[in-house]
């Protein structure tokens, strides 16, 4: 399984944060980046990520912007990506459960770190649970 990771530098320090718990739970992680907390443009690295899961480079991905949202506004831009802005538990469960995100948003400015770790465990130990959700997952990948 690699995943690949993304942010802004509104993102960059939980970024740091997530690719050290993958690594803990020996999860291969490709780092598109950015680098510091200099000043960046989120849509770039959305775009990244989401050419880097589209392509199959990486199975999945997490990005991370100051709310997660423009970041994830970017990724689902790109074909094929369902890109789920989540900030609980309980909507990690539910955006593999029914929308078989294939990329997770956060918001580094909005999410402490301790509730993102569960957030990001949650959504890689969920199954997607198709049936009816399949249709509709269907529908998305056909726009
Ligand atoms: C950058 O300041 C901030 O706008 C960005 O990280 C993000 O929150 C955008 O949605």
């Amino acid at each position: 399984m690699k995943i690949a990771t993304a942010s802004d530098h509104g993102g960059f320090a939980l970024k740091e944060e997530v690719k050290k718990h993958l690594m803990e739970r020996g999860i291969e992680v490709l780092d598109l980046g950015t680098h510091s907390e200099e000043s960046v443009d989120y849509p770039v690295y959305g775009k990244a990520c989401g050419e880097a899961v589209a392509s199959g480079k990486a199975d999945l991905g997490i990005v991370v912007c100051g709310t997660g949202i423009g970041i994830s506004i970017a990724a689902n831009k790109v074909k094929g990506i369902r890109c789920g802005l989540c900030t609980s538990v309980e909507m990690a469960r539910l955006t593999k459960q029914h929308n078989n995100a294939n990329i997770l948003a956060l918001g580094g400015r909005t999410t402490e770190t301790g509730l993102a770790m569960e957030i990001v465990d949650t959504w890689l130990d969920t199954e997607f649970e198709g049936g009816r959700h399949q249709r509709r997952v269907d529908l998305l990948d056909q726009m």
